[in-house]
């Protein structure tokens, strides 16, 4: 099989197509022929530099991915017979580009219902729930999201619709049409618009752009601020960086809320030829419009 394994850290052009044996299926084992993967801009940071995220990935070479969607084709005999033929979302922080990817762990797989596709199935991330948390815990009643015509961010403005505080989506000028066509409910503005001096709020940072915080804060009195991106800084003092560690229940919370169509996934350019690095530098290149995903 063919698997996509980051061998260095000099970036997308080093990716490799490497040609390996299908994992054997032991007892605990789940294996799934992967059919979409999502291309995420994490990963483009952990191929050029190994200190990006908070999870340590100290050996190369490693195949790249976290989470993708596809169908179980074999099932060992300590796990429910049940999956076997079953389209599934699968997270695995070892990797999941690879024609095959084994499951070893019942928490980080999921059965997806008839009215979830692929696609939408394979844009899920649980990392908005953290930002709505922290948004929900704080005592602040006016939200900042930077960055929030993100994936992450649409995810996170949905799952804000229960929230009773006054949220200011902020993006780039050039993503403003974007959000508003997508979300047209909500207000979107871009940091100049935000002009009225703010005693308190909380900012949820996606963008992980100094500046647009160091704007935003000059706007605001009492601020705290909590980050998906920026994981170390020293111009802001009430600062926090925040990640998401997968959780089961949050998974299938997110995968009802698709199903019955409370939440809508963004799902961006598809490409149906395999070329991870084209698509990479597609999505490094382009605002964000929705997940890039990679039939594979
Ligand atoms: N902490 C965690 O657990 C965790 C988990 C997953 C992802 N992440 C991080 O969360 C971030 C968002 O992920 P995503 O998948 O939602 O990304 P995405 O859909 O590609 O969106 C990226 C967002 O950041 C904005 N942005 C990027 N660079 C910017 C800059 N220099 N100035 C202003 N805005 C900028 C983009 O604005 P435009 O579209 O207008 O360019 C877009 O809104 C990424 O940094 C990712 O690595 C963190």
């Amino acid at each position: 099989m063919i698997s996509i394994k980051q061998v260095d850290y000099n970036g997308i052009d080093s990716l490799k197509y490497v040609t390996e044996s299908v994992p054997a299926v032991l007892p605990n084992g789940v294996l799934v022929k992967m059919a979409v993967l999502p291309v995420v801009p994490t990963d483009l940071k952990r191929e050029s530099n190994p200190n990006a995220t908070s999870e340590q990935f100290g050996t190369l070479p490693r195949t790249i991915g976290v989470s993708g969607v596809g169908t179980v084709v074999s099932v060992g005999s300590n796990r429910d017979s049940e999956l076997l033929n079953k389209r599934v979302l699968l997270l695995n922080p070892s990797g999941t580009f690879s024609e095959y990817v084994l499951n070893e762990n019942n928490d980080w797989l999921f059965m997806l219902p008839d009215e979830v596709s692929d696609n939408e199935a394979a844009t899920l991330t649980a990392t908005s729930l953290v930002l709505k948390k922290e948004i929900e815990d704080s005592t602040f009643s006016n939200v900042f999201i930077t960055g929030a015509n993100s994936v992450i961010g649409i995810y996170l403005l949905q799952q804000l619709n229960t929230v009773d505080k006054k949220i200011y989506p902020i993006v780039t000028p050039s993503s403003k049409t974007y959000l508003k066509d997508f979300l047209p409910d909500i207000q979107v503005y871009t940091v100049s618009d935000i002009s009225e001096k703010l005693d308190s709020a909380i900012i949820a940072d996606i963008a992980g752009n100094e500046e647009i915080l160091k704007s935003l804060s000059d706007k605001i009195i009492d601020l705290s601020i909590v980050s998906i991106a920026i994981m170390k800084q020293n111009k802001f003092s009430n600062f926090k960086f925040v990640h998401e560690s997968f959780d089961h229940t949050t998974y299938e919370y997110l995968i009802e809320q698709l199903a019955d169509q409370s939440l809508r996934a963004p799902i961006g350019k598809v490409f149906d030829d395999h070329d991870v690095k084209q698509a990479q530098h597609y999505l490094e290149d382009n605002h964000s419009r929705g997940r890039i995903l990679l039939k594979f």
